[in-house]
C-alpha cells in the first residue's frame, strides 16, 4: 500500500456489496450453507461484467499486437515447478493468534496502539510470535495421499507461462521481445480473506510475460507501466484514482530490478490492483538449474545465446471488476414531472463493460403490436452485444432498474414507432442514454450503428 492515508468510506462500501448481492453481481459462495470464507459467487450480471474485462483485457494485450500469444496452462501442475520458483520454500505469510480470543491474523496487518500491536477481534496484547504460513493449497493426485502424490493449486498462473516458454517460442516463431498472457484461476490460502471480494481465496488473474533482452529490460518496465495504465482508463477508472507506488530497492523481491504497484481509491483505501514487476531471468534461470532443460534463447542477429529476462504486468480481475463496481457507484437526487424528488442510484460504466448494453422496453405490455415491435428489436442487437427485455411496470421504473446496473442504452417502443403519430415517426424509438437521461427519436435501422461502436 502506498504511504499517502486513504480516506474510507465504510457507508458507502456498505451500499455497494448490497447492490451487489441485490442485483446479482456477487453472491457468497455456497450460501445456503453458511458460505465459505474468501470464495465468492458471481450472478448473471457479475459474471457479464467479468467477462467484458477479461475480453477487453485479451484484445488488446494479445489480439492487437503482433508481439504477443496466448496460453491456457493448467491449474495442477508438477509439483517440482513450485519448488523451482520458491513458492513451496517462501510463498508465505507471517501469522499469529491471538491468546485471548485464538483469532488468527496477519502479523504485517497488525493495528497498532503506541507502537504495540494488539488483537483487532478482542483488542488483547497477548499475541503468539509470528510464524510462516503457506499460502498454496495443497490436494493429492491419483489415489495414495502421501507426500509423494501431493500437488498445489497454482498460487498463481505465471509459472505455467515459464515452464512452456520453450514450447511456445518455438510454435509460435517469435523473436524477443515477446510476450505470453494468460487469464485464469489462482488460489491462496489468505489468513484473513477481507474488503469482500478484494482479497479471496480463489481469483482470477491476468498476466503477461514479456520476454526481451537483458538491456531492455528497464525501458519495457516503464513501458508497460503506462500501457496497463491506459488500459485502466480506457475501461473507465478515472486517472485521479489510480495512483502509481514505486516499491523501493529493500522491500522488492532480491531478484527484481524495478516493480510498481498500480493501486486504486478503494471506499476502504488506496490498494493494489496490480503489479508491473521487471523479475530480471530469475524464474527462467530456476527452471533451468531444476529441470536441466535449455530454456534460453539464440539471437539470429547477434549469434548470442542467453536467458532472456522478464517484465510482468499481473492483474487480478475480481479485484478490477470491484474497482469498476466502486467507481461506478453513484447517487443523485433527480426530480420528475410533478416535482416529486427521488434519489437515483446509477453505475455509470464506460459501456465498453457494462454487464448489459441495452435495455429494450415496449411501453405497454398488453399491446400485441408495441410488443412484436420490441422483440423485433431484440433480435436485430443480440447477436452483437449483451440486451435486457423488460416489460413489466411503468416505463420510468424500467429505466431505474436498468440505471442500477448500469446499463448505458434504453430503447423505448412507443405508438409513434408504429406509426400512430405519422408516417415519418414511423420505425423509429426512443433512445434513453444513462448518464444524462436524455432522450433522442433513432431509427431502428439505424440502431446497430449508432450503440455497437460505442459499446466494444
Ligand atoms: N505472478 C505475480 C503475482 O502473482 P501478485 O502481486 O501476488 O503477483 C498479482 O498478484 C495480482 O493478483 C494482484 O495485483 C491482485 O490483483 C491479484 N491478487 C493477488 N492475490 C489476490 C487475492 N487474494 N484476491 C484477489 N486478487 C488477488
Amino acid at each position: 500500500m502506498s504511504q499517502q492515508q486513504p480516506k474510507t468510506n465504510p457507508e458507502r462500501m456498505e451500499k455497494i456489496v448490497s447492490l451487489c448481492k441485490r442485483r446479482g453481481f456477487v453472491f457468497q459462495s455456497s450460501e445456503i450453507y453458511g458460505g465459505l470464507n474468501g470464495c465468492w459467487d458471481y450472478g448473471p450480471l457479475g459474471v457479464e461484467l467479468k467477462r467484458n474485462l477479461k475480453d477487453y483485457w485479451w484484445r488488446v494485450m494479445v489480439r492487437e499486437r503482433d508481439d504477443v500469444v496466448g496460453m491456457d496452462g493448467s491449474i495442477l501442475m508438477n509439483r517440482a515447478v513450485w519448488k523451482a520458483s520458491g513458492h513451496e520454500e517462501t510463498f508465505t505469510d507471517p501469522m499469529v493468534d491471538c491468546r485471548n480470543c485464538k483469532a488468527r491474523h496477519r502479523a504485517d496487518q497488525l493495528p497498532e496502539k503506541e507502537g504495540v500491536p494488539y488483537c483487532p477481534n478482542c483488542g488483547s496484547r497477548d499475541l503468539t510470535e509470528a510464524r510462516a504460513f503457506n499460502l498454496m493449497f495443497e490436494t493429492y493426485v491419483g489415489a495414495t495421499q502421501d507426500e509423494s502424490s501431493k500437488v498445489y493449486l497454482r498460487p498463481e498462473t505465471a509459472q505455467a507461462i515459464f515452464v512452456q516458454f520453450k514450447n511456445v517460442l518455438e510454435v509460435s516463431r517469435k523473436k524477443l521481445p515477446f510476450g505470453i498472457a494468460q487469464v485464469g484461476k489462482a488460489f491462496r490460502n489468505e489468513i484473513n480473506p477481507r474488503n469482500f471480494t478484494f482479497r479471496s481465496r480463489e481469483f482470477e488473474q491476468m498476466e503477461l510475460e514479456y520476454f526481451c533482452a537483458p538491456s531492455q529490460g528497464r525501458d519495457l518496465l516503464e513501458y508497460w507501466l503506462q500501457e496497463r495504465l491506459r488500459f485502466y482508463e480506457n475501461i473507465g477508472l478515472p486517472r485521479e484514482k489510480l495512483h502509481v507506488h514505486e516499491i523501493p530497492a529493500e522491500e522488492r523481491a532480491f531478484y527484481s530490478q524495478g516493480t510498481y504497484d498500480i493501486e486504486f481509491e478503494f471506499p476502504f483505501g488506496i490498494q493494489e490492483l496490480e503489479g508491473v514487476a521487471y523479475r530480471t531471468d530469475y524464474d527462467l534461470t530456476q527452471h533451468i538449474k531444476a529441470s536441466g532443460k535449455p530454456l534460453d534463447y539464440f539471437d539470429e542477429e547477434t549469434k548470442q545465446r542467453f536467458v532472456p529476462h522478464v517484465v510482468e504486468p499481473s492483474a487480478g480481475v475480481d479485484r478490477t471488476a470491484l474497482a469498476l463496481i466502486c467507481s461506478a457507484y453513484d447517487e443523485e437526487t433527480v426530480t420528475d414531472e410533478k416535482g416529486k424528488s427521488e434519489t437515483r442510484i446509477v453505475l455509470r460504466f464506460h459501456p465498453r463493460i457494462a454487464p448489459v448494453k441495452v435495455g429494450i422496453f415496449p411501453l405497454l405490455k398488453n399491446n400485441p403490436q408495441l410488443v412484436a415491435k420490441a422483440r423485433e428489436i431484440t433480435a436485430l442487437l443480440r447477436p452483437h452485444m449483451m440486451t435486457f427485455y423488460d416489460e413489466g411496470g411503468a416505463i420510468g421504473r424500467r429505466y431505474r432498474r436498468q440505471d442500477e446496473v448500469g446499463t448505458p442504452f434504453g430503447i423505448t417502443v412507443d405508438f409513434e414507432t408504429l406509426g400512430e403519430k405519422g408516417d415519418e415517426l414511423k420505425d423509429t424509438v426512443t433512445l434513453r442514454h444513462r448518464d444524462s437521461m436524455k432522450q433522442e427519436r433513432v431509427a431502428i435501422k439505424d440502431l446497430l450503428g449508432l450503440i455497437l461502436p460505442q459499446v466494444v
